[in-house]
């Protein structure tokens, strides 16, 4: 059987890679420059490997393709497409409304529909299964189920084989089929009741964080004015042995996820008249914290940050990632501007941003550590200017939460 993956990001390709060692799969994504690169055998993707790519373009096993056209003679397709939120901070399912298009104008024969992408409760039976439905010229029945991505990027110890996996379907059949697909590269598969309440843990899980962060973050704040260790005080409450789960603090949330996905449940809650509020304070406390951390880095700094020399170090969401979407760098540099100072950033993870290079790690007359990859060296950083303000509680020596 082919498997068409819909989004060759990080979960279309990641679910390419493993599905691939099953299945030939062909990956389509509307990114031109992706797909060149992707056919060239350059993986894109911390986790998938070039050489994954390689072997399996030259077998003849995986392809890549912004051709919709392409997609016609699968036996399954999964969707992975971004769900960000709109301007006004509405979920966004543009990409899966396009997604959707290309399915019902191409695939023209029943075909089972998987949805990996993350969004709120009743889209796959609401308006995934009425869009395809709507755009099929030949009105093809298709099945759909819903197995909602847990990848983390970036990490070692748990991945597509051995992260449990949530799924349910429409029907019966959608359901058996989906679960003999999964099966084949993941370990522990588990159905529940209805597509609906696979969507809403996924939403769940990552509100859990989202709250969970804030509330540390609140914590860091409260300790602060308390003339205590945070960090301390947390490794305190760890020795708990049941009963409490130790988050710590930072900068804010970035990624696609938990900034976002939160939202996503908020506004569904709403729209059936039921309270949101933790999610919604949990979301302003976040976003607060750049401009809590700019207020201290100023007030070591003689309250005024005007014409100081700053250097952000990393602008990635999280450590050992190029992914910069929604991160925490970004308000802290607004914020550090806004106050005066000349920012530059350090993130050779990164490499450039927003038409800006990593700036040396060196000659800075404040340092502000927003993400520390292992790559970056604690003594490199605490070297790079007299005073070094630590968002991650990593670099030992330097001022922080
Ligand atoms: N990144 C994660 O860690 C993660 C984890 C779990 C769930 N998710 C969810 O998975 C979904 C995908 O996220 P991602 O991180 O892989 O996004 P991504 O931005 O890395 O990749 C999405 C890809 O889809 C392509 N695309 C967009 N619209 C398309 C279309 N109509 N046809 C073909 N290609 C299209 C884009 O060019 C892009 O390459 C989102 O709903 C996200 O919330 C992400």
């Amino acid at each position: 059987m082919k498997v068409a993956v819909i989004g060759q990001g990080y979960v279309g390709l990641t679910i390419s890679a493993f599905a691939g060692e099953h299945f030939d799969v062909i990956g389509l994504d509307n990114n031109i420059r992706i797909v060149e690169q992707l056919n060239l055998g350059i993986s894109h993707i911390e986790g998938v490997q070039s050489s994954w790519l390689k072997s399996s373009i030259s077998a003849g096993r995986y392809r890549a393709t912004s051709d919709g056209h392409d997609i016609a003679d699968a036996g399954l397709v999964v969707i992975a497409v971004p769900t960000p939120l709109t301007k006004d901070r509405q979920p966004d399912l543009a990409f899966i409304d396009e997604a959707c298009r290309t399915i019902g104008e191409n695939v023209h024969k029943p075909v089972l529909v998987i949805n990996e992408s993350t969004s709120f409760p009743g889209t796959l039976r609401n308006y995934i299964k009425p869009a395809i439905e709507k755009y099929s010229i030949t009105k093809v029945e298709h099945m759909y189920a819903i197995s909602p991505e847990r990848v983390d990027p970036g990490r070692s110890d748990f991945n597509q084989k051995n992260t449990p996996r949530l799924f349910a379907g429409l029907t019966p059949e959608a359901s058996r089929m989906t679960k003999e697909f999964y099966s084949k590269f993941c370990d522990k598969l588990l159905e529940v009741s209805s597509p609906e309440v696979a969507e809403a843990a996924k939403l769940f899980e990552n509100t859990f964080r989202q709250v969970n962060i804030a509330l540390v973050n609140e914590f860091a704040q409260i300790a602060h004015s308390l003339g205590i260790s945070v960090y301390e005080t947390l490794d305190a409450a760890n020795t708990k042995p049941y009963g409490f789960m130790k988050f710590t603090p930072s900068a804010g949330v970035g990624g696609h996820c938990i900034p976002v996905d939160p939202t996503y449940l908020a506004v569904v809650a709403e729209e059936h008249g039921a309270p949101a509020t933790f999610i919604r304070r949990a979301n302003e406390v976040n976003l607060q914290m750049s401009e809590y951390i700019v207020r201290r880095v100023a007030a070591d700094n003689g309250g005024n940050l005007q014409g100081k020399n700053v250097l952000v170090v990393g602008v990635a969401y999280k450590p050992n990632v190029a992914d910069v979407r929604e991160t925490a760098a970004e308000l802290v540099i607004h914020h550090l501007r806004s106050q005066g100072a000349v920012v530059s950033w350090h993130d050779e993870v990164v490499g450039k941003w927003k038409s800006e290079s990593s700036a040396p790690l060196e000659g800075a007359d404040i340092a502000v550590v927003v993400t520390k990859h292992d790559s970056v060296d604690e003594k490199r950083i605490m070297d790079s200017a007299p005073y070094v303000f630590d968002t991650t509680g990593k670099v030992k020596g330097a001022k922080g939460l």
